[in-house]
């Protein structure tokens, strides 16, 4: 445990430009004292002693009343973890935080509230997350990704991404930039389904044109050459029901 402390120190020294001293840090960054108490509720949360869930719950309160960082005692912490301000960082029960990950103020590590069992995400090594980031459900975001302040990201990310918006689009992968326009590159199910409906109303302005054509011929007297019987147009696939999220 003394370790992890250590770890979590010096990270804050090599990574915040603003902080002066070891003494500074050890009194002035919240996000050191939550998990330095989180590291005593974890190891009481998995000694299953009788009480100790309890006990780890209390510390773990404690650390939001003092913080503003509520750590739940079941999620797992790496090292050198950088927790920068602080206020409002939620991180649930059964989260995975990997080691020289950095979460700013107002990130949640939360469940979707559908699942059961391992229902929190599980962020590789040197994550970072920005401020007001929310991510949520089970899913794995690998090592070396940034997530934008404010995004919300729902679903696995590959490692050395850049994510940011609502809901999270990867604007970068490995260095290379993402163009938003290319859609074939794009792996967001809001993007697919907008390609999906552009498709549609092509489709429905040419039915419109040809029933205007036959309009005017039928308006001159002049008989149809070919049937006026376009291809119905179903707007309910599946992609779109699964994107809005409804059987309707
Ligand atoms: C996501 C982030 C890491 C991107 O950094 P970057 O790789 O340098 O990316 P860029 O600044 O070149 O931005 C690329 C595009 O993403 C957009 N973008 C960047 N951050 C964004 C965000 N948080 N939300 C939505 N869009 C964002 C930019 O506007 C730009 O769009 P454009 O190409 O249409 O102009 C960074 O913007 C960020 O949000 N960092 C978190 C920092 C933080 O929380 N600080 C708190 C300090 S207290």
């Amino acid at each position: 445990m003394l370790r992890a402390f250590r770890a979590d120190l010096a990270i804050i020294k090599e990574r915040d430009p603003a902080a002066r001293g070891t003494l500074e840090i050890l009194l002035c960054y919240p996000g050191l004292h939550a998990l330095a108490l989180h590291r005593v509720s974890h190891r009481l949360w998995r000694s299953q002693l009788p009480g100790a869930g309890l006990l780890a719950r209390s510390l773990s309160q404690l650390g939001r009343w003092l913080t503003g960082i509520e750590i739940h005692p079941g999620a797992s912490i790496g090292r050198g973890v950088f927790i920068d301000h602080g206020m409002g960082v939620v991180v649930g029960e059964t989260a995975v935080v990997g080691d020289h990950c950095l979460l700013y103020q107002g990130v949640t590590l939360g469940g979707t509230g559908k699942a059961h069992g391992k229902r929190h995400p599980t962020l590789e090594a040197n994550v970072v997350v920005g401020a007001g980031a929310k991510v949520l459900g089970a899913i794995t975001v690998g090592g070396n990704t940034r997530i934008g302040a404010g995004s919300v990201v729902l679903r696995d990310v590959a490692p050395d991404c850049t994510v940011v918006g609502v809901p999270g689009r990867v604007i970068h992968q490995s260095g290379v930039r993402i163009d938003p326009l290319a859609h074939s590159a794009l792996p967001d199910a809001e993007a697919s389904v907008i390609r999906n409906l552009m498709e549609r109303i092509d489709a429905l302005e040419g039915e419109l044109a040809r029933t205007q054509a036959c309009l005017r011929e039928l308006a001159a007297g002049r008989p149809l050459q070919e049937p006026c019987r376009g291809e119905a147009q179903n707007l309910k696939d599946r992609e779109i029901l699964e994107f809005l999220g409804t059987n309707a």
